[in-house]
């Protein structure tokens, strides 16, 4: 992600990339390479010292969230962290009361909220387009984990969590859920599966990225069990009476990132698919339905700074990261304004569902949402 968190801040205004810290000198140099950034670092905290820096995103592998974005806060860095924003509840909720008693901008990178369809969706249901939410459905699935072979970080809970798909996915898509909808999870019975009760750890210390694992499966190596989930299953219940299931998994075979939900409504419905961003389905009962493909002239007037290119011009994922880091970098540059971006807060919601979803798994019961 650092690559993307660093091309992606090429392109907002009024922000230089002044800094890269990597456990390895040399990688920090080979990302940084070409960018006009002055300073490498192999210990984070030399950045952090460093009074002429604003701002600082990690995007470093889950369990060091907590401790980096603490000593960020602690250095008077405003933070944009990646997901999932901890591996536990107590320190996400210690980051969520130092980043407020500080008065630092917070961001936890929920950046699927961004596609120009997504907020779409979500000023359709503001506009009450949809009428009252009675269901939303949905799944995120991956297949880079399908292999027994494969081999990354998140499958090892020390680094990644208790929860990997749950916390990797999942989180992504009950964050847009809870978005779009504008309710919140109050209730909810998970199921969840290792299929591979062991995985081949690459002999050497290998923590490939998805990228390298899909270029070069991992060598067969030492056998280790696998205390992480590879599917979930969500039924839950939200505000208002409504009601709404969810699967995720990174193992299904040929797909790749379909993110895809549908929200019903007693007027109309929506369905959108991460795997096809630009289209958005608006389904109706009494008239046919429609399929849109994205277009600033047809958006909603209060998504369409989501869009910034014209009709018949894809904007994917690379894009949301901009719109996210734009509002970011804005709101630090005026003080009270309100945050247009996910923040800690929300991460520490997150981290809430994720706690119910393993005791309604270990429990096989119903489990209440812990409230803020
Ligand atoms: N928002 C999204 O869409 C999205 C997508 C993928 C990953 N992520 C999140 O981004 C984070 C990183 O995931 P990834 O896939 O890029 O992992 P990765 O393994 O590809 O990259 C992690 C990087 O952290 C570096 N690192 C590890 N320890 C470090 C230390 N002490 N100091 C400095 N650097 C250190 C590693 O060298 C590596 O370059 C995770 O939290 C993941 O959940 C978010």
């Amino acid at each position: 992600m650092g690559r993307v968190h660093l091309e992606a801040l090429r392109r907002v205004e009024g922000v230089d990339v002044v800094a890269i810290a990597g456990r390895e000198l040399a990688s920090a140099q080979r990302l940084g390479a070409g960018y006009g950034i002055e300073k490498f670092e192999s210990d984070y905290r030399k950045i952090l010292s460093d009074p002429s820096i604003d701002a600082v995103h990690i995007c470093t592998p889950n369990a060091l969230h907590f401790s980096m974005t603490k000593d960020a806060l602690l250095a008077g860095k405003h933070i944009l962290c990646e997901k999932p924003l901890s591996t536990s509840i107590e320190t996400a909720e210690e980051l969520v009361n130092l980043a407020n008693n500080r008065h630092l901008r917070n961001c936890v990178c929920h950046n699927l909220r961004y596609y120009p369809m997504v907020q779409q969706m979500r000023r359709m249901r503001e506009d009450g387009d949809l009428g009252r939410i009675l269901m939303v459905q949905g799944n995120y699935l991956q297949d880079w984990l399908l292999d027994e072979a494969a081999w990354n970080w998140r499958i090892d809970s020390d680094a990644g969590g208790q929860l990997r798909t749950m916390g990797d996915i999942g989180t992504h898509w009950f964050d847009m859920a809870e978005h779009v909808t504008g309710l919140r999870v109050r209730s909810l019975c998970a199921d969840l599966e290792t299929f591979y009760p062991t995985r081949q750890r690459p002999a050497k210390n290998v923590q490939a990225s998805i990228a390298q694992l899909a270029a070069a499966p991992a060598a067969a190596g030492e056998h280790v069990t696998v205390a992480t989930e590879d599917f979930g299953a969500v039924v839950f219940q939200m505000d208002a009476g409504a009601r709404g299931t969810m699967t995720a998994c990174q193992m299904a075979a040929g797909r790749k990132n379909q993110l895809r939900m549908e929200i019903f409504g007693t007027k109309a419905s929506v369905g959108w698919n991460q795997e096809r961003p630009d289209e958005l389905w608006v389904g109706h009962r009494d008239s046919a339905n429609n399929i849109y493909i994205k277009d600033p002239g047809l958006m909603k007037e209060k998504a369409r700074s989501y869009a910034d290119l014209p009709c018949g011009h894809s904007e994917g994922y690379d894009d949301t990261f901009k719109q996210v880091f734009r509002r970011f970098y804005a709101s630090i540059g005026q003080p009270g304004s309100p945050a247009e971006y996910p923040q800690l807060v929300d991460g520490l919601r997150h981290m809430l569902l994720m706690d119910a979803q393993l005791k309604s798994h270990r429990t096989r019961q119903w489990v209440d949402v812990k409230a803020l």
